[in-house]
């Protein structure tokens, strides 16, 4: 049942004040990880109802941890989107703004293969401004993105309206 999932996450997603800096409030999904039926419980809704999928992309680091055993219980490729300088193959790479500076992620050019159905997968949706990244560059690597599943969404950052073309699910909405 859908609450008591959302009741499982929030019990099992720990917050921690004050990291990475001052005055930011940190989502840790480490005991979520460390609870086998939660685990098995948020892969299994994270991948469920999407029809065919392909590929399952995850955002490097923590939505990689989510991504591959859904691509496994999917019967899907697994394709990692990750932080500039990590891939060595060709690759697509997009830039977007942090509160200071800017980030930039990457994914192989020929990941997928043309018209591919394509899940991203992350931990969290926050501003928005990495799942905006990913649908980006799964799109310019020829693949068709299905959703985006992600197990919180921190919803006063507002992520949400920058990926009003991408179906989006949040196993839990804080
Ligand atoms: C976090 C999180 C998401 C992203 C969300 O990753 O795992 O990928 O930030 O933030 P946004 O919606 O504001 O873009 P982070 O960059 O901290 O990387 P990590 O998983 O390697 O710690």
């Amino acid at each position: 049942e859908t609450s008591d999932l959302k009741a499982l996450i929030e019990k099992r997603v720990r917050d921690v004040a004050d990291f990475p800096e001052p005055g930011v409030v940190f989502k840790d999904i480490t005991p979520l990880l460390g609870d086998v039926d939660a685990f098995r419980a948020v892969v299994d809704a994270l991948g469920d109802g999407y029809g065919p999928i392909d590929a399952v992309a995850g955002l490097e680091a923590r939505g990689f941890v989510f991504a591959a055993p859904v691509a496994l219980a999917l019967g899907a490729a697994f394709v990692p989107i990750r932080k500039v300088g990590k891939l060595p193959a060709r690759t697509l790479r997009r830039t977007y703004d942090l509160e200071y500076g800017s980030a930039t992620v990457e994914v192989h050019a020929d990941a997928f293969t043309p018209g591919a159905r394509v899940l991203i997968v992350d931990d969290v949706l926050a501003t928005g401004g990495t799942a905006r990244a990913a649908a980006d560059l799964v799109r310019e690597a020829g693949g068709t993105v299905v959703g985006f599943s992600v197990v919180m969404e921190l919803a006063f950052l507002n992520g949400r309206d920058r990926l009003t073309d991408v179906p989006l699910r949040a196993l839990t909405t804080v």
